[in-house]
This record gives C-alpha cells, sequence and structure tokens, in this order.
C-alpha cells in the first residue's frame, strides 16, 4: 500500500511543509493520505465526497471510466451468467468463491432461517395498510435486534456472522410481507425446497387457496438482478451503514439506516422514479418534448447518469439483456414502457447535451421494467433493491468492525454561521 511518493504541502509561509504519503492499492487511483493534515490546524473540504476516499476495502471495486464492477475482483458480467445470489453472497461475506461443500452449507443455513419470529409479524400490524414498503422494511429490520439478543455481541465473530445469515436470510420474507400486508393479502412462509428467488416468489404471490407455481425464468432473471444489486462500493447506503456501525450501533439497527439511506430517489429510488417517469411521458410522441425538459432542467432524466460511472454502467447492460428475455419469455416484447425506454435510451445516447455530461443508463433504468413485467408492483422495487444489498453492506459492516484500528466516523465542517453575539431581550428585538 505504501508508495515511495508523497504530495508536498506549502500551506503556510514559514511553516515546514507537510509531506502527505501516497498509497497505491491494486486497482484504482492512487489516494493522498491525508491523516496527518490536521497539523496545519486545517480541514479539508469535499461536501458529497466527489474526491474522498473513505475507507480501505476489499470488497467491490468500480471502474467508472471503463464501466468494470468486479465483486472480490470477479468481474459482474461474469457472475451474473455463471453464479447464483447465494453463491454471490458467500463471495463478498468471505472473500472467495466456495467449494461445493461450502456452498451447500451456506445454502442450508440461508435457505433454513429465513422464516420470521411470529411476534414480528405483529410489528407488521402497526403500520397502516397503506404505508410505503420502505417504510415497513425500516421499521422492521430495526425491531430485529429486539428479538436476535443472542447475536449482538460485534465484537464476536461468530454473532457478527449469525447476524449476517439471518438477515441475508430473512431480509426476503420482510419483504415479501411488507407487500402482502400493503396488499390486505394474509402472511406467507418460507416453502423449503426453493431457491433464494423462487423462494422470495412464492412468498409474495402464492396464497393459501391454491399451489404457487413458480416460473423458473422469471426466477432465473430475479436471481440476476439481486446479484447485480448485491454490491456497489461506498455508495451512500453502504457509506451510511458503515458510519451508523462505526459507533458501535447492532447490525439490525445498521442495516435499517442503510434501508433508509437507499429509498431516495437519487439513490435507490430511483427504479421506482424511472417507472413514473415512462408513466408520467406516457407515449414516444411526448419524448421530444419531455427531453427538453430535462435540458431545461425542470426534469432528470431518472436511471440515466451516476456519480462514479462515466461510461456505461455494466449492470445496465446486463439488466437490458434480461429484460429481454422476461418480455420475450410473457410475450411482452412489444410492452410500450419497454418500447418508450429504447427510445429514450436511443436519443439520450446521441444527443450531445447527455454526451457532453457522460450521462448514460445505470442499473436502475432497465430493472423497474424488468419487475414491472414479473408482476411486481413499482412500490416493491426499491425494496427490492434492498434486499439484493443487504448482503453488500453486512459484508461491508463486518469487514470494518472487523478492522483493530476502526474509529467512530466524525466529519468536521466549514462553519460560516454568525460569529459570537449575546442574548437579546425580546422587547429589545
Ligand atoms: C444508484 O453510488 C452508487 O453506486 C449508487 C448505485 C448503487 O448501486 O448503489 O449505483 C445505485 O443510485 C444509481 C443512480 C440512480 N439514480 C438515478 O438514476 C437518478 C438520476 N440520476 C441523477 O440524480 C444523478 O445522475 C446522480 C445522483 C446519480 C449522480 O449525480 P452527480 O454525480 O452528483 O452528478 P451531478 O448532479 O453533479 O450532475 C452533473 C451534470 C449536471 O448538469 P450541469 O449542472 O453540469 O449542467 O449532469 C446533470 C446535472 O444536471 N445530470 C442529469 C442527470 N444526472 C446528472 N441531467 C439529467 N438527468 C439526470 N439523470
Amino acid at each position: 500500500m505504501e508508495t515511495n511518493r508523497n504530495v508536498t504541502l506549502n500551506y503556510k509561509e514559514g511553516e515546514e511543509a507537510l509531506e502527505l504519503p501516497v498509497l497505491k492499492g491494486t486497482l484504482g487511483p492512487d489516494v493522498v493520505d491525508i491523516r496527518s493534515f490536521g497539523k496545519t490546524g486545517m480541514f479539508t473540504f469535499d461536501p458529497g465526497f466527489l474526491a474522498t476516499a473513505s475507507c480501505e476495502s476489499k470488497i467491490t471495486f468500480i471502474d467508472g471510466d471503463l464501466g468494470q464492477l468486479y465483486y472480490r475482483g470477479y468481474p459482474i458480467e461474469q457472475l451474473a451468467e455463471e453464479s447464483d445470489f447465494l453463491e454471490t453472497c458467500y463471495l463478498l461475506l468471505n472473500g472467495e468463491l466456495p467449494t461445493a461443500e461450502q456452498k451447500a452449507d451456506f445454502d442450508r443455513k440461508v435457505l433454513r432461517h429465513n422464516m420470521l419470529h411470529d411476534q414480528i409479524l405483529t410489528v407488521f400490524k402497526g403500520f397502516r395498510r397503506d404505508a410505503h414498503p420502505m417504510a415497513v422494511m425500516v421499521g422492521v429490520v430495526g425491531a430485529l435486534s429486539a428479538f436476535y439478543h443472542d447475536s449482538l455481541d460485534i465484537s464476536d465473530a461468530h454473532h457478527r456472522e449469525v447476524s449476517a445469515h439471518r438477515l441475508i436470510a430473512k431480509i426476503p420474507n420482510i419483504a415479501a410481507q411488507a407487500y402482502r400486508y400493503n396488499k390486505g393479502l394474509p402472511f406467507s412462509y418460507p416453502k423449503n425446497g426453493l431457491s433464494y428467488a423462487e423462494n422470495f416468489l412464492h412468498m409474495m404471490f402464492s396464497t393459501p387457496c391454491e399451489e404457487y407455481k413458480v416460473n423458473p425464468v422469471l426466477a432465473r432473471a430475479l436471481d440476476r438482478i439481486f446479484i447485480l444489486h448485491a454490491d456497489h462500493e461506498q455508495n451512500a447506503s453502504t457509506s451510511t451503514v458503515r458510519l451508523a456501525g462505526s459507533s458501535g450501533a447492532n447490525p439490525f439497527a445498521c442495516i435499517a439506516a442503510g434501508i433508509a439511506c437507499l429509498w431516495g430517489p437519487s439513490h435507490g429510488g430511483a427504479n421506482e422514479a424511472v417507472l413514473k417517469m415512462l408513466d408520467e411521458i406516457g407515449s414516444v410522441e411526448n419524448v421530444a418534448e419531455f427531453m427538453q425538459g430535462v435540458k431545461d432542467k425542470r426534469y432528470k432524466l431518472m436511471g440515466f447518469g451516476h456519480r462514479v460511472y462515466k461510461n456505461m454502467d455494466p449492470r445496465a447492460a446486463i439488466m437490458k439483456q434480461t429484460c429481454d428475455e422476461v418480455l420475450n419469455e410473457l410475450g411482452l416484447h412489444n410492452d410500450p414502457k419497454f418500447k418508450l425506454a429504447m427510445e429514450l435510451e436511443k436519443i439520450a445516447l446521441s444527443d450531445p447535451y447527455f454526451i457532453e455530461r457522460k450521462l448514460y443508463p445505470n442499473v436502475d433504468f432497465y430493472s423497474g421494467i424488468v419487475l414491472s413485467a414479473i408482476g411486481i408492483p413499482v412500490s416493491m422495487f426499491t425494496p427490492i433493491f434492498a434486499l439484493a444489498r443487504t448482503v453488500g453492506w453486512i459484508s461491508h459492516w463486518a469487514e470494518m468492525i472487523a478492522d483493530p484500528a476502526m474509529k467512530i466516523g466524525r466529519p468536521r465542517q466549514l462553519y460560516t454561521g454568525s460569529p459570537r453575539r449575546d442574548y437579546v431581550a425580546t422587547d429589545k428585538r
């Protein structure tokens, strides 16, 4: 990690220059280690962290210019094609692909711990039926710490592993029950013998009245969507989980904080916003006027742009292929929303306004169309993103907690408020 290079900072007349070491990772840009910057008596200033590496991590690598995404070094394209979501979870959590025995053991652990404590189902009933499923997920996941006292000692590696397995196992059940509660459907239960994605579809759509048959093409598409959303370096919600975890908060509270952050339309809420945008545009005839509105900054082109990717988001390309497969399987390849999305993408990829700003489709642009085709309501798009991202969040949390050098995150500020002033009595104001 050390290089023999420094950045020399002549920050004040008459003061000795500050030598800041340059550190090199395995891949990606070098970083300037500013941990000694306090000697200057100043702070660095980087709102939105556009130029700040907040931590060292071995989990996920992104190259925004080349449109590359690796989980523990494996390209997302290969994992989406060759792997499955639970194997990807094992990889993100443990750093290596599992042997056949390790995979069987991990699958069993997760697929046999997906039931919820029955009292948790009562927590759902505290919400209004029309509560947004994300509000329910934040509340119920945060409440898990009230049920699993036996795995909250974050200094114990076994407790950290048990909590990680519990969260991965139970998050699909929580998401499915949030949907069912919203619809007024009776709660459902996982079914042994089904895969992770099959069980999620079963818990979402089964009824007590008849056997629910899982469509294997849709289950495979969903499993791939989970893989594509599993992790993404230090995005807003993962940074939220790390900051919450740095105070020593329990893993369930930290994941609830991540879910809350993901809900925003600039982040995980974008797939829901893409479908709302397509509905508002209505038809291809309205695209030109809408795009003018985007250029006039009256609207954002949801599902486009990314803080890191200044090239095509590699997940968007895979998502588009998955979209084709699902629409063909369901005979919806003439789906008007998909055609409208294709027209928007075609225009955006050729229009100088978007090219100059390096605005390409991101993972959220096609995911909403796929989920909608599978029959998943728009309000469940971000809960599914949260379901998939839980493994990424808990992997980063565990990596941070296991680091003996971990400190509580506590940024400073540039204060531009009022200088010191004395209190003024009411009758003198
Ligand atoms: C996710 O970080 C992650 O990794 C997130 C994520 C993950 O897996 O965790 O990848 C998931 O959140 C994907 C992003 C989903 N969000 C959206 O699709 C919402 C629409 N996108 C924008 O809100 C925006 O692109 C962001 C928030 C994603 C990125 O914003 P930045 O990096 O802060 O870029 P910016 O706002 O500084 O924009 C630069 C320029 C501006 O124009 P000018 O002022 O230079 O004229 O690009 C314009 C912006 O107005 N711009 C857009 C735009 N995004 C940026 N213009 C129209 N439509 C857009 N979507």
